[in-house]
């Protein structure tokens, strides 16, 4: 009854979602702050008669707001259902076995060997450096058989980044008619993005989540940047796929909260003074915490397994992400919640692990 390709697929599993208590969900990286304000006025006026028809397959006003954001041109942004849906359109168009193989961290966003065993598309993983860092020089040291290059900046689940100075290096020495995807979901919260190079390197995408730092996990709204031929190319895997991705009240929502700077900006530099203060305070109860430009920290308590810290911390009605690969099995990624949240987490590990 199932194909042998379906036999074989194995899905990304994401962080739990559970149901049977109330926890502090500090394992998704979802934002503990609301949407902008405006966006509750946009649902109030909403007329749910507009639903009776299809959305706008192009999803223009939504990638004009994006456009004027990043101060490019519509036809240099895709928008889609999320930026896993904008991922998986990339893997499908630009990488694959006639091109060669696919060059990505060993250790970086967890979908993206998904989409690689989804498609079929031969990769190979780059270790991390020493310091847990992407080593984007053994990533470009490919000569002539890399399909092309992806990896997250900053990265996921360590929090490590690179500026943009650094994958401009790395560019001139890739080759230039190969796709490499930079994936910023979460440069909002103290990166810099490499939007100054696409101008240079036509083969440069960048994807993008409203899921973070614009608090809209529940949305599904994601964002490509780049040159208008992959961008056209996207759009051909779309209408390949599934011409109305985004529905006719996300697109509207997307593109009021893409408007809101200063509210997410405020967001953001909280975010980013709360995972300061915390990763200092780990620091000080004899925990490893690794530098983190993102809403999360890569921790570990010397001596105590990342399962075991998982598995107790759930016990206590909090959530966060454990990965099972033994390099990064002693770690544990935390989301950074709101300052409250985040000292009753201190206060529990303090308890548990004095
Ligand atoms: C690096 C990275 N890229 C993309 C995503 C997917 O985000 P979205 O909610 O837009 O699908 C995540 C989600 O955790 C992520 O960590």
């Amino acid at each position: 009854m199932f194909t042998q390709r379906f036999r074989q697929l194995a899905p990304y599993v994401p962080g739990e979602q559970p149901r049977d208590r109330q926890y502090l969900k500090l394992n998704t990286n979802e934002c503990p702050y609301p949407p902008a304000p405006q966006i509750a006025d946009l649902l109030r006026r909403f007329d749910p008669s507009r639903l009776r028809l299809y959305p706008d397959p192009t999803m223009m006003r939504l990638r004009e707001a994006i456009a004027a954001r990043h101060g490019l041109s519509p036809e240099q942004v895709f928008t889609g259902n999320g930026s896993d849906e904008v991922l998986s359109f990339c893997f499908y168009a630009f990488f694959g076995a006639d091109l060669g193989t696919l060059r990505l961290p060993a250790f970086t966003y967890s979908f993206y060997p998904v989409y690689c065993d989804f498609y079929g598309i031969p990769y190979e993983k780059v270790p991390l450096t020493e310091a847990f860092e992407v080593d984007l020089d053994a990533l470009c040291a490919t000569g002539t058989a890399a399909s092309g290059i992806i990896f997250a900046n900053p990265n996921a689940p360590t929090g490590h980044f690179w500026p943009p100075e650094r994958i401009a290096a790395m560019l001139k020495r890739f080759r230039s008619d190969r796709v490499v995807v930079v994936d910023e979901a979460y440069v909002d919260f103290g990166g810099e993005s490499v939007l100054p190079l696409l101008d240079a390197h036509p083969n440069l995408l960048i994807a993008r989540t409203l899921s973070k730092s614009l608090a809209l996990a529940g949305l599904r709204i994601g964002y490509a940047l780049g040159h208008p031929a992959l961008i056209q190319a996207l759009f051909a895997v779309k209408d390949g796929f599934n011409s109305y991705p985004l529905d006719t009240l996300a697109q509207e929502i997307g593109a009021l909260a893409i408007a809101e700077e200063a509210y997410y900006r405020n967001i953001a530099a909280r975010i980013a003074a709360t995972r300061t203060r915390f990763a200092a305070a780990l620091g000080q109860l004899g925990w490893q915490v690794l530098p983190s430009r993102a809403n999360f920290v890569f921790a570990r308590r010397p001596g105590i397994a990342g399962q075991t810290v998982y598995q107790t911390l759930k016990a206590e009605g909090i959530l966060v992400r454990h990965f099972n690969p033994p390099e990064i099995s002693d770690f544990v990624r935390i989301t950074i919640g709101t300052d409250p949240q985040m000292d009753r987490l201190l206060a529990v590990v303090s308890r548990l692990w004095p």
